[in-house]
């Protein structure tokens, strides 16, 4: 969800997405046309899936295997009004995300699919799906076909507000621009065309101006990032080679810190000798300036705005000029810039680069196979998109850490672990653990340098934490699954264990920004309201000490399993603190019925009172439970009613405390009908499938169903809130899967999936495992009933005791799973005393 700073800022743009959607701008155009990209560049079959302009209306697929699934991701999913998704170039984790960069209010990746919007240049990188403030969107560079009424390099409108062009607009109302995984493309009103693609830390930009073009120019802007937040630019141009090496220092976009960053650019010809440049210079505002090389020679202290602009010979026999413009970035050096890009793109092969990270993408997509038989092709899509969100961040900037040298792996856009610890990282145990493996290596790099695992980290700076310290989770989730393979995989348990333990024990300078306010937590087994110290923001207490809860029951699984019996009960009980800040005494406004809510609670022990409905749509007060310091309420983007849910570790122990299973489910089931249930935000997430541990499944299957069926869907407008590098994505797939993980924890809920058949292979464990639907008919459009309804499960032939979870050991030896399935939504866990997911009071996870 949209983590904002102020309310003031949220209401701005809760009113802007409003005019927009009344507005009605943005329609996806279901042509079933064949139109495609027509570069003619690209040597696989590029399908028309990705295209605004050209998204099918597929019929029911009948294939049963997926040849080439980055085909398939639609990459416009979630592109407007608020979902803040990347739809540019880039390789899985890749630390280059190069993308169009618009003067949308939601522009936070760039982008916005609203043709209406201008767009500002093609920036080298980005965040996916981040709230905050606008990140990165570094190093713009943006074509001309002609400058003024003279066409003069002094009257080119460099500056961002005076180059801004509309993008052309097909006729069905769409822009027009095209992705597929590793590669973007559009058609700007100036008619010059622009194409993108990346490799791990550079891009690589085609212009292609349009026929007669006299002086094709382009500008490289070294200051404008998305925040208007440049201090210090530096800039050298070369007038016979035209390459430009700049940097500049610029603000973290949730959070106090800074971070300098260094680009180098090249030029070359598509086809043709591009000779030096006919004309160059920096830019300052709106004025080109002939033959200066170096800032020194310039006022450019007077304004904030400066780069690089060139004018090229067109190509010599009048027809189509193309120039890629190659854009090392780096946060070490220029020179390192420069030699990230000679190394990455020799040859400027733009063919090739774009060919590899579009094979890297189906490869890593291809690992999670799906049979189509009788499935929607709209679900497919949903389902390899939102997958494919699941591995655009956390950023692979191996090499790229200016705050120490290791040889370690360096992660960052860590946007934010809050986020992604519910579900992304336990995806990516199911099909990538070699890249799981390397960020947790960086993660405890960074530990080791800074005292605490990263919570909310982005442009190698330290962010704002929303609430524990969710590094936890992650990290215990990759020892929980891989702790045998730890020597393959180079990851140190005692390192691991180590960093763990200094989240858990050791209170930080300040815990608005690393760790925990672990010393009044290790006393009291909360946080209280009114006790104010020197080292952190008094805040949304109740909803960090359920996941502070959490935390430490992921530290408990991990310390198990290293034989640390001690440990691993000492944690298991703070894991249980989350009963200190029940009220059972709560009630919701006019439902004496649901009683019993956690509520902030002061020193003394007393209880202050939060209504339940604070913060959520049916909030009198309409609160927002944003980053806030003056929040008092105890709680972060959610209601008590929603909090009063959040204990994975626990949920039996929630149930008894809720009044037994009848009320459990009442409460539930109006969790729903009075829209407590925010499809928006994370800490909702678990919410439809929490009927598993009231030994209801069918109604987990079906609510899990609805909620896919209401909120998310293939359209520019298809996510609900912004995806939260990814947060959002793997939790549909997840959805779409059939399954819901708890973290941490060897086991997944299990409902039925959209496919007659779901495969994994992981390349560590060699082996594929598949879950089939024995009698898969379909599924329901709207979600509500169908045959899908899990009846019993047998693995590898043998019955399986329970309907409603399976166990990692699944995974890891390559097993088949069959499910069948009923149209009887009152199906049960079965008949077993273990048939129930696993809870902390009823015997632990094992
Ligand atoms: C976009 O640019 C066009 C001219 O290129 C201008 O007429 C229009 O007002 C701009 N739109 C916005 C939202 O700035
Ligand atoms: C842009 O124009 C080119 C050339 O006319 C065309 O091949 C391409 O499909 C258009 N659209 C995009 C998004 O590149
Ligand atoms: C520009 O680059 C050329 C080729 O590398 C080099 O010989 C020349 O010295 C450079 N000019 C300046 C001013 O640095
Ligand atoms: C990370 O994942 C990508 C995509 O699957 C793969 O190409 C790359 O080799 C992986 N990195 C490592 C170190 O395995
Ligand atoms: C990393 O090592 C290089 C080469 O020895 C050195 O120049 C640089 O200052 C070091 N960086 C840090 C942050 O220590
Ligand atoms: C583990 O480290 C070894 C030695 O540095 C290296 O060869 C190997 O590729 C690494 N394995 C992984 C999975 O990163
Ligand atoms: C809840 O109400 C009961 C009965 O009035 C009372 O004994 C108890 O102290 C109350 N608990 C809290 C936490 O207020
Ligand atoms: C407990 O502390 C709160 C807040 O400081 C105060 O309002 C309340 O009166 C105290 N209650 C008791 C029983 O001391
Ligand atoms: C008690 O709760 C009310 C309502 O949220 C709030 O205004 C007040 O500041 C809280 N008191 C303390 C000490 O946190
Ligand atoms: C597929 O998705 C598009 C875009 O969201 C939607 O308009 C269309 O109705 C969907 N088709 C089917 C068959 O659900
Ligand atoms: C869902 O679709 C089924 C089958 O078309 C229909 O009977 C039912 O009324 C629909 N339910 C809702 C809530 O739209
Ligand atoms: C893969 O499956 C085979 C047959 O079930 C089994 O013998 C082998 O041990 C499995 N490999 C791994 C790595 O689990």
């Amino acid at each position: 969800m949209a983590r904002q700073r102020s309310p003031g800022l949220v209401r701005c743009f809760l009113l802007s997405f409003s005019l927009l959607s009344s507005a009605g701008v943005v329609k996806t155009s279901l042509a079933a046309s064949t139109a495609t990209d027509s570069s003619g560049s690209a040597t696989h079959s590029v399908l028309p899936s990705t295209s605004l302009s050209s998204f099918p209306s597929a019929p029911t697929q009948t294939s049963a295997s997926i040849a080439s699934p980055a085909s398939l991701v639609n990459l416009f999913i979630g592109t407007t009004n608020g979902g803040h998704v990347f739809p540019g170039a880039t390789l899985p984790h890749g630390m280059t995300k190069a993308g169009m960069d618009t003067d949308s209010p939601g522009n936070q990746a760039g982008y916005d699919a609203n043709p209406t919007f201008n767009v500002t240049g093609f920036s080298q990188l980005h965040d996916d799906g981040t709230g905050g403030g606008v990140s990165l969107s570094l190093f713009k560079v943006f074509p001309f076909a002609s400058c003024g009424p003279n066409d003069k390099f002094e009257q080119c409108p460099t500056s961002l507000e005076g180059r801004k062009v509309l993008r052309n607009v097909l006729d069905n109302g769409s822009p027009d621009d095209f992705a597929e995984p590793g590669y973007f493309s559009t058609n700007l009103s100036t008619g010059i065309r622009v194409e993108l693609t990346t490799t791990r830390r550079t891009a690589l930009h085609r212009y292609t101006f349009p026929a007669g073009t006299v002086n094709p120019r382009i500008m490289v802007d070294i200051t404008n990032d998305g925040e208007q937040s440049s201090t210090n630019p530096e800039m050298l141009l070369n007038a016979t080679t035209a390459r430009v090496t700049g940097a500049a220092s610029f603000a973290a976009s949730f959070g106090p810190g800074r971070y300098r960053a260094f680009t180098c650019v090249d030029f070359m010809g598509d086809g043709f000798e591009l000779g030096p440049p006919t004309q160059s210079g920096a830019w300052l505002g709106n004025s080109g300036i002939q033959q200066t090389t170096n800032l020194n020679q310039l006022y450019f202290g007077f304004v904030s705005e400066l780069g690089a602009l060139f004018t090229f010979a067109p190509k010599t026999d009048n027809s189509i000029t193309s120039i890629f413009a190659r854009v090392g970035v780096s946060f070490i050096s220029a020179d390192q810039a420069c030699a990230n890009a000679e190394s990455e793109i020799p040859d400027f092969n733009f063919d090739g680069a774009r060919q590899a990270a579009f094979d890297q993408w189906d490869e890593l997509l291809g690992r999670i196979q799906v049979d189509t038989t009788g499935v929607d092709a709209n679900t497919t899509q949903l389902f390899y998109s939102s997958l494919y969100r699941t591995h655009i961040s956390p950023a692979d900037y191996t090499g790229e850490n200016p705050r120490w040298n290791s040889t370690e792996p360096y992660y960052d856009s860590f946007y934010c672990n809050w986020d992604t610890f519910r579900t992304l990282y336990s995806l990516m145990a199911l099909h990538d653990p070699v890249n799981f493996s390397r960020i947790v290596r960086g993660l405890l790099n960074i530990q080791q340098h800074e005292g605490w695992l990263p919570e909310c980290r982005g442009a190698t700076a330290k962010q704002f934490i929303q609430g524990g310290s969710n590094g936890d989770p992650i990290v215990a989730e990759f020892f929980v699954k891989y702790h045998e393979h730890l020597d393959t995989l180079n990851v140190s348990a005692t390192a691991l264990y180590e960093a763990l333990i200094a989240d858990a024990e050791v209170q930080p300078p300040n815990w608005d920004l690393q760790g925990r306010q672990v010393n009044i937590w290790k006393t009291l087994g909360y946080i209280p309201s009114d006790v104010w110290e020197p080292s952190g923001t008094n805040t949304k207490q109740v909803s960090r000490a359920l996941e502070y809860a959490f935390g430490d029951f992921a530290i408990s699984q991990v310390a198990k399993i290293m034989g640390n019996t001690a440990d691993g009960a000492k944690y298991a009980q703070r894991a249980q603190n989350f009963v200190n800040n029940w009220n059972p005494n709560v009630t919701v406004p006019g439902r004496e019925d649901i009683k019993g809510m956690m509520q902030p609670r002061f020193l003394n022990g007393t209880f202050n009172f939060t209504d339940p409905r604070h913060c959520s749509v049916n909030d009198p007060l309409q609160s927002t439970c944003f980053l806030d310091a003056v929040n008092t309420d105890g709680f972060y983007e959610s209601s008590p009613i929603v909090y009063s849910q959040f204990v994975p570790q626990d949920t039996a122990k929630l149930i008894e405390l809720q009044g037994g299973t009848e009320k459990f489910v009442d409460r539930l089931n109006f969790i729903f009908e009075e829209h407590y249930f925010d499809e928006t935000d994370e800490p909702s997430q678990q919410i439809p499938f929490m009927y598993h541990y009231a030994n209801q499944p069918g109604l987990s299957t079906q609510t899990s169903r609805q909620t896919i069926a209401q909120f998310f869907n293939t359209s520019v407008n298809g996510l609900p809130g912004n995806d939260d590098s990814g947060a959002m994505g793997s939790y549909v797939a997840f959805y779409l899967l059939g399954m819901y993980p708890v973290p941490a924890t060897r086991q997944f809920l299990l409902s039925s999936p959209y496919f007659p058949e779901v495969s994994f292979t992981n390349p560590i464990f060699g082996n594929a495992t598949t879950i089939r639907v024995k009698n898969f008919s379909g599924n329901p459009a709207n979600g509500t009933g169908g045959n899908v309804f899990v009846k019993s499960v047998t693995i590898d032939g043998q019955p399986w005791k329970s309907n409603c979870f399976i166990d990692w050991d699944a995974f890891q030896t390559g097993s088949t799973i069959e499910l069948e399935v009923t149209t009887d939504i009152s199906v049960s866990c079965g008949a077993n005393a273990n048939s129930l997911p696993p809870s902390l009071s009823t015997g632990g996870f094992d």
